[in-house]
């Protein structure tokens, strides 16, 4: 393995980075996906270590072919399988798996778990989801969209439901790539105050609501996910209740702009947040978000360990 960086490139928040950084790692997924089998291979005898607290299958298997594709291994440990879900340190556990491996992806519920990772570890951290945030899904979405609609810089975007951890991604990209968000959700499942305000003083063109309806107004696209989000379960029979209004079906996208796309990071709930006829509808686009989480990984893979 690579020696010990002092300072290593983690990858824990789009809040965290400056538009070129994050131009630069989508450039490079983008220069990826053109490239197709067969492209360079600049991660030859290096080590991701995957660590899933949570389920997961698209953050998994895309980590894990793209880390293959980009020439590298990887080792895939679950939360029985290692030693942190026995109560050893996070600390502890960050400072053996750098000795092994060149970089570490966590999927966890606590975010402060991911940053005392970060803090501990002398290789990159990923942040592959917490209960705050899920930023390698909206690089994925990020590309996604501005394949089929071009530049996202100035465009609306409309996220109705739940104001969970991939709304909150949302958020910080709006304040980098410079679009407007609005954010229409139950007053008592709005993103946090202190993430609003940020927005806010950043310059974020943002509307919230509890309206869905004037959220997707003017949109150039309409984003969901699940309304109950891993974790949430002992709050399911609410949320299934209180959010049947923020529901993406025909008479929804009908008030956004006519050619607008619609996301969702998956895995999607049909007939609760989306229905069969808008997920797999022609303004849809989340297969193609899908694949994307492949090629946006490798870019971010690229940046961490200093191929771009
Ligand atoms: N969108 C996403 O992160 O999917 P998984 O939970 O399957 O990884
Ligand atoms: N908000 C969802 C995203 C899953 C990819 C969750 O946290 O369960």
């Amino acid at each position: 393995m690579s020696t010990p960086n002092p300072s290593p490139r983690h990858f824990l928040d789009i809040d965290q980075f400056d538009i070129a950084t994050l131009r630069a790692i989508l450039d490079k997924a983008t220069e990826l996906k053109k490239a197709g089998r067969g492209h360079e291979k600049p991660l030859v005898d290096h080590t991701l270590v995957l660590i899933f607290e949570k389920s997961s299958t698209r953050t998994r298997i895309s980590f894990e072919v793209g880390m293959r594709q980009l020439g590298g291994e990887v080792v895939v440990l679950g939360s029985q399988d290692s030693q942190m879900g026995r109560g050893e340190s996070v600390a502890d556990t960050a400072r053996v798996l750098s000795r092994f491996a060149d970089a570490i992806m966590i999927r966890t519920d606590s975010h402060q778990k991911l940053e005392w990772l970060a803090e501990f570890a002398s290789v990159p951290v990923i942040n592959g989801l917490t209960d705050d945030s899920h930023p390698c899904q909206i690089m994925a979405d990020i590309m996604t969209f501005e394949e089929h609609r071009g530049p996202i810089d100035g465009k609306t975007i409309a996220w109705v439901g739940d104001g969970n951890n991939v709304a909150a991604s949302w958020l910080h990209a709006a304040v980098k790539f410079n679009f407007k968000f609005k954010i229409a959700t139950p007053l008592s499942l709005q993103l946090p105050d202190h993430q609003i305000d940020w927005a806010i003083s950043e310059g974020c063109d943002i509307t919230v609501t509890d309206v869905a309806e004037d959220a997707v107004a003017g949109a150039d696209c309409v984003v969901t996910d699940t309304w109950v989000s891993m974790g949430d379960d002992d709050e399911r029979d609410k949320r299934l209740q209180i959010l049947v209004p923020y529901q993406a079906n025909d008479a929804l996208m009908a008030k956004a702009n006519s050619d607008a796309l619609f996301m969702h990071c998956l895995p999607a709930h049909r007939g609760e947040e989306v229905t069969d006829t808008v997920i797999d509808g022609n303004q849809s686009v989340v297969w193609d978000e899908a694949e994307n989480r492949l090629h946006a990984q490798k870019g971010i893979l690229a940046y961490c360990l200093e191929v771009i």
